[in-house]
């Protein structure tokens, strides 16, 4: 809905769009497609510029299961607010038609001095009419240096907690520069103020649903790591990260409608991270085994982990479940169905693997399901733009490079295509995750 028609609504609209945009964001399973919703429609409700959502995480681990901070009692030592999403209509119409925001990543500790962290810290909403005149005595302070750096101009911000109904806080939400007819900044209305807060404890509830799908995720994740170190938290939440990126170009490209788009990337990121979750099944001697290579047999060992992934959504009950499956047992199928491609060009039976598995049939080209060829792609591209302990990190030049001659033949050449296409925020991603680690180190 266009920003200039919502002037026109009267309230009873207002509140209508407020009630169906809930429900919206109840159909949403996957807490990053949910965060990043939540701010684009929080600030169409509220008419706002720009936003950012943060959730709050524990400091220096590894894999984050979310936070429920209670701001009443807890101290807040170990924790802090990661921004998730950044939004700004004005930045972005100086960008190229389509672009996406860049991607970014910072911190800011859970502490009265800044205004996100004031509110994390109170549980309080705070609606500040001009960011550069906050009175002295405030405990918060406003910190420009995001408008120094970017030329952009704050006025108005209005700050609030994502707060359950046991005042568990999840996260913070801020909208900024409250715009009017004529595109001016402009304090937030008290009506705004009411819709947002309203809108904020849905969210809220919705978001505490998804936690429950993403946490389990990140425990089986960790789970994984505990067996496989290479499998690291940060690869997994990467190969999502990028497989979001392609699919979101491809869908451009294929004019893929809204809706299925939409659904289809909420599934895809949850997804996206089960890949390799089939390696728990796979022992520590051939796991762990760096040097020298695999023989036939140990190979065909570590290949079933497609196999062994699968079986964790044997009798799928939900279409994430359905993907899960898939992308756990075809991320390693060829396009081009080469016998290099597994589990459909392997018969396990010939080797000794211990658990019996099925043989699962070949499959080619758009036969191997769509969401197991991007995270394909994704997973290969991350492995070699990373170090490992059988290998340096490739140069990112020289990995785009290993993915783009393997089109058509590895991997799905359309979505090579996109692939190249988001070139920039995939390497943005990467280095968002660098400076995440360097910061935990
Ligand atoms: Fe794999
Ligand atoms: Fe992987």
């Amino acid at each position: 809905m266009k920003i200039e028609k919502m002037f026109t609504e009267d309230k009873a609209m207002k509140l209508q769009k407020v009630f169906e945009t809930e429900k919206l964001l109840n159909e949403i399973r996957d807490t990053d497609v949910l965060l990043e919703r939540i701010l684009t429609e929080a600030r169409l409700i509220a008419n706002a510029d720009a936003g950012s959502i943060y959730v709050i995480e524990e400091k220096q681990q590894s894999t984050q299961t979310t936070r429920f901070v209670n701001y009443e009692n807890e101290e807040f030592n170990n924790k802090l607010l990661r921004i998730k999403y950044a939004q700004n209509d004005t930045q972005k119409k100086k960008m190229l038609p389509d672009a996406k925001t860049p991607y970014v990543y910072f911190t800011v500790p859970i502490t009265k001095t800044s205004i996100s962290g004031y509110c994390a810290c109170t549980g309080e909403l705070l609606n500040i009419a001009d960011a550069y005149n906050i009175p002295e005595d405030s405990p918060y302070k406003f910190n420009s240096s995001t408008d120094i750096s970017t030329g952009y101009t704050t006025k108005s911000v209005l700050t609030l907690p994502l707060k359950t109904n046991n005042n568990q806080i999840l996260g913070v939400l801020q909208i900024i520069n409250a715009m009017d007819e004529n595109g001016n900044a402009i304090p937030f209305s008290n009506d705004s103020i009411d819709y947002i807060q309203q809108f904020a404890s849905s969210a809220t509830q919705a978001l505490e649903h998804t936690y429950l799908t993403s946490n389990m995720i990140k425990r089986m994740q960790r789970m994984a790591e505990f067996r496989d170190p290479k499998e690291t938290a940060a690869h997994v939440e990467r190969v999502s990260d990028f497989s979001l990126e392609i699919y979101d170009q491809y869908a451009k490209n294929k004019k893929i409608d809204a809706a299925e788009k939409m659904k289809f990337r909420d599934t895809l990121k949850i997804a996206a991270k089960c890949h390799d979750l089939g390696k728990v099944g796979i022992s520590d001697t051939i796991l762990k085994k760096v040097t020298p290579r695999f023989d036939d047999n140990e190979r065909s060992i570590m290949c079933s982990h497609t196999c062994i992934g699968a079986q964790l959504f044997t009798e799928p009950e939900s279409e994430i479940d359905e993907m899960c499956r898939d992308v756990a047992l075809r991320h390693h199928e060829w396009w081009d169905g080469s016998d290099k491609g597994y589990p459909g060009n392997l018969d396990f039976k010939k080797y000794e693997i211990g658990t019996p598995l099925e043989k699962a049939t070949p499959l080619k080209g758009e036969e191997i399901p769509l969401s197991a060829r991007i995270v394909a792609i994704a997973d290969v591209f991350d492995a070699l733009s990373h170090r490992r302990v059988y290998k340096e990190a490739w140069s990112i030049d020289d990995a785009f490079m290993g993915i783009q001659n393997f089109a058509g033949k590895q991997f799905d050449p359309e979505l090579v295509l996109a692939f190249l296409q988001v070139r920039d925020r995939i390497i943005s991603i990467n280095s968002a995750y660098e400076r995440m680690e360097n910061l935990q180190n």
